[in-house]
């Protein structure tokens, strides 16, 4: 892996590189990694999106959206469906219970602790659209 890294961090060199170590993390990823592996323009693109609900994208901005839209956090970007796609065949009912509950780098509720259980749903479906 850190081999790999090394190979892959010359790639940021290219002038999509915004300087952030995240984005030269995430070239790295790209310019690696297999098929579910989202570039920078995947991670432009979550950045933009939001839920149509007001109260709903409210809830998203503060919380979701800080590790859902950054590759380097790790976490299934926002609107970049082959990252979703394995997650969603657990079903949505395990999908809700694992961020109500926090999984891996996701600490409980998503740090969205006014959001329900039926806003969380609504979220995921958003993010995995
Ligand atoms: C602090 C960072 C962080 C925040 C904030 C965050 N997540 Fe996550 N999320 C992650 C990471 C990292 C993963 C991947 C966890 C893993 O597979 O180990 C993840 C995975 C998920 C998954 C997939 C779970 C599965 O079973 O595969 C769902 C659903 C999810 N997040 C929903 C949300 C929702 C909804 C919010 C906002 C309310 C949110 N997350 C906020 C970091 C975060």
């Amino acid at each position: 892996m850190i081999q790999t890294m090394f190979l892959c961090i010359p790639l940021s060199v290219f002038p999509a590189c915004r300087g952030a170590l995240a984005v030269a993390f995430a070239l790295a990823l790209a310019g690696c990694g297999g098929p579910a592996t989202p570039g920078p323009a995947d991670e432009a693109r979550a950045a933009q999106l939001r839920p149509h609900d007001a109260a709903l994208a409210e809830k998203y901005e503060r919380s979701c959206m800080v590790c859902h839209t950054q590759a380097a956090a790790q976490a299934p970007l926002t609107g970049f469906a082959p990252a979703w796609r394995p997650r969603l065949k657990q079903g949505m009912d395990t999908l809700v219970r694992h961020a109500e509950q926090g999984l891996g780098g996701m600490p409980a509720r998503g740090l969205c602790a006014d959001c329900t259980a039926s806003d969380l749903r609504a979220l995921i479906q958003f993010m995995a659209q």
